[in-house]
């Protein structure tokens, strides 16, 4: 196949794709409707919602736990909760690897250190005689990051109907499963940098057809941090148009 015909092969992939996604948003709409009273949980109650807001608020990215155990009951919840998140088309890509195993945590917190060291080394960002104390800084941080006693690898299957939509269901399964987890009283990260997709997926015999979204902590925090600070709502938000209608 020539370049230019693969090419137009896969347009028209993504077009069939396109197609598919907005007949399945036609045929989602025209669902039966549930009533919002058969939803009792979801009803008038306006402390729930002030809830709701609160824990979303107070989510934090925690880099340091304390030893508490996560109860099993609490870890299916938090689970449970992010297999609701929106995700293109209905088509749920995700897998959820959970480690548990203090054994496997330390051994990847070698690995980990390693991977990371030898990624600045080669940069030639940092002269060789830098390179201890980095590493010793990057050996304490791993050490925090990876001291709870829960993990999730939030993993997208990119052979998914809707390939391309894949990293923003895995990101929202993500962000959903960090509230739950809130909700719950846990602190949890959105753990990319020490983490490399290739790596981990060796590390942890993860399916090529896999990607990694992030590895996330779950856990009781050894101390919750300030909310950093944040964006003015009004420096954020433009009503209508940027100037042009
Ligand atoms: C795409 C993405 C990548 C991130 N990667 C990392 C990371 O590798 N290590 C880390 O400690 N935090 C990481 N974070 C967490 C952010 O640093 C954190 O969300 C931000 O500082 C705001 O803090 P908060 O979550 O407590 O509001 C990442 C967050 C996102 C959304």
């Amino acid at each position: 196949m020539t370049r230019s015909t693969a090419g137009a092969a896969l347009a028209g992939l993504a077009a069939g794709a396109l197609i598919t996604l907005l007949l399945w948003a036609w045929s989602a709409d025209h669902l039966p409707w549930v009533s919002a009273e058969s939803q009792p949980e979801y009803g008038t109650d306006t402390s729930t919602r002030r809830a709701v807001l609160q824990t979303i608020r107070h989510r934090r990215t925690v880099r340091r736990y304390a030893p508490d155990p996560v109860p099993r009951d609490d870890l299916v919840a938090i689970l449970d909760a992010a297999r609701y998140a929106p995700t293109a088309g209905n088509q749920q890509p995700w897998k959820f690897l959970v480690v548990q195993s203090r054994a496997t945590l330390d051994r990847l917190k070698d690995h980990a250190l390693t991977w990371y060291t030898e990624r600045i080394r080669q940069s030639g960002e940092v002269r060789a005689q830098e390179l201890e104390t980095v590493r010793a800084r990057v050996k304490e941080a791993l050490d925090g990051a990876l001291s709870a006693p829960v993990y999730v690898a939030v993993l997208v299957d990119t052979e998914a109907s809707y390939p391309s939509y894949v990293v923003h269901d895995g990101t929202l399964a993500a962000g959903t499963l960090m509230i739950a987890a809130r909700a719950l009283g846990y602190g949890t990260g959105f753990f990319t940098s020490f983490f490399p997709d290739r790596q981990m997926k060796q590390f942890f015999g993860i399916p090529e057809r896999y990607s990694l979204i992030c590895f996330t902590p779950i856990g009781v925090p050894d101390a919750w941090p300030e909310t950093p600070p944040k964006k003015e709502l009004a420096d954020l938000v433009v009503y209508e148009s940027f100037g042009r209608s």
